[in-house]
């Protein structure tokens, strides 16, 4: 598929895109939305407002807001930063993916609008992930409790905000811990075939690899999809920040990137290009994970923006593909109903009700891969 025939499939799609989501802005205003069910989103705040999808909403907001500079959606999406002080303040509860929480809302707002109170959350979100590095593992550790020398695969995305922090501040430190744990990560992380563990746990006291568990994925040892989502597009965010800095670690994430793309590509083909929840899983009963590929979808467009002419064409094509076939089989265009993408899945070993479902992100990383093609010099990672 050519680049210009892309861009007027995306038209065509943001065209749909608005109709929806000017309508659940609508309908919900700054509530924090997760999952839609009979077509209705509820506020998760108050259930759980240290949520890892607690950012996506604005996300989605903020994207509007760039390409249409409809009001409403800036109102909204300031409306959910507001909220998400209460979890800066309250600290206990957070975790690894404040990346996720604070990029979608305070680093978009600031790109956009240069409010200086979202300066400085998106900042302090910035230093408690750096704070949960560990010096002697080499790096950042998962989730909270005991699980002290735990790190995994989706945190690659989190780096973004590390290194966003860098190029704001000029202090090179979050861009080093960024640096230190994307070579964790791939060291123990990604497998030589491009396939990934969603978790490695290590010894706390040196970078040693103790067990890599099932985690959301079906066993060890299998391919959870949105993990290797997770991976394609995180290590193509870390070739993209450390190019300038740091040439020969970039080179070494896009390789990673390109091999990690190159397995899911693939894996997702013999499944008509939707992904289920394991690429390593049985067939039956067939499970989609519809998330993990407007993730890779997503991804596979950043890594075209870091390779040149000769290789761009590869994994454009690939993402529309997977962009296409969801828009064909999972999405529900109806305005009055909340949520686009269905058939997402939380995980393998997950609750029947978190299967067969619409998941905020899974909307969120679809629209950002069709903004993508619109927009290509804006940045959100
Ligand atoms: N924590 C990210 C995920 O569930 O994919």
């Amino acid at each position: 598929m050519q680049d210009n025939e892309a861009r007027q499939w995306a038209r065509k799609i943001w065209n749909k895109i608005e109709v929806k989501i000017s309508a659940e802005c609508d309908r919900i205003g700054s509530k924090i939305p997760y999952i839609a069910r009979n077509g209705k989103y509820e506020d998760v705040m108050a259930k759980d407002p240290y949520w890892w999808t607690n950012g996506f909403w604005a996300g989605i907001l903020w994207l509007l807001y760039q390409d249409s500079k409809e009001e409403k959606y800036l109102t909204a999406a300031r409306g959910v930063e507001d909220r998400l002080d209460e979890c800066l303040a309250g600290f206990t509860g957070l975790h690894h993916d404040v990346g996720f929480m604070w990029l979608h809302t305070a680093v978009l707002d600031y790109r956009l609008t240069k409010q200086e109170r979202s300066l400085e959350r998106a900042l302090h979100a910035a230093t408690i992930l750096a704070g949960r590095f560990n010096p002697g593992g080499q790096f950042i550790r998962a989730w909270n409790g005991d699980k002290t020398g735990w790190m995994i695969i989706d945190c690659m995305m989190n780096l973004a905000l590390l290194y966003w922090a860098s190029e704001q501040t000029g202090d090179p430190r979050f861009c080093r811990i960024a640096i230190n744990h994307a070579d964790t990560a791939l060291k123990y992380l990604v497998r030589d075939d491009g396939s990934c563990n969603h978790i490695g746990v290590l010894d706390p006291d040196q970078p040693e690899l103790l067990e890599t568990p099932a985690g959301q994925g079906y066993a060890s040892g299998s391919s959870w999809t949105r993990g290797q989502a997770w991976g394609l597009y995180g290590f193509a965010i870390s070739a993209a920040h450390t190019k300038a800095v740091n040439p020969e670690r970039s080179d070494s994430y896009l390789s990673a990137s390109k091999r990690i793309a190159h397995y899911f590509i693939a894996s997702v083909a013999s499944y008509g290009f939707i992904p289920p929840i394991d690429f390593r899983g049985p067939r039956e009963p067939e499970t989609k994970d519809s998330s993990a590929g407007t993730i890779a979808a997503s991804g596979l467009l950043q890594l075209a923006d870091l390779v040149d002419a000769s290789e761009r064409q590869f994994y454009t094509d690939a993402a529309l593909g997977i962009l296409k076939a969801i828009d064909e089989t999972c999405c529900d265009w109806d305005p009055a109903r909340d949520s686009i993408v269905q058939e997402g899945s939380c995980a393998y070993h997950c609750k029947s009700e978190e299967r067969h479902i619409p998941l905020i992100y899974g909307d969120y990383f679809f629209i950002e891969g069709a903004h993508r093609l619109l927009h290509p010099d804006f940045k959100v990672w």
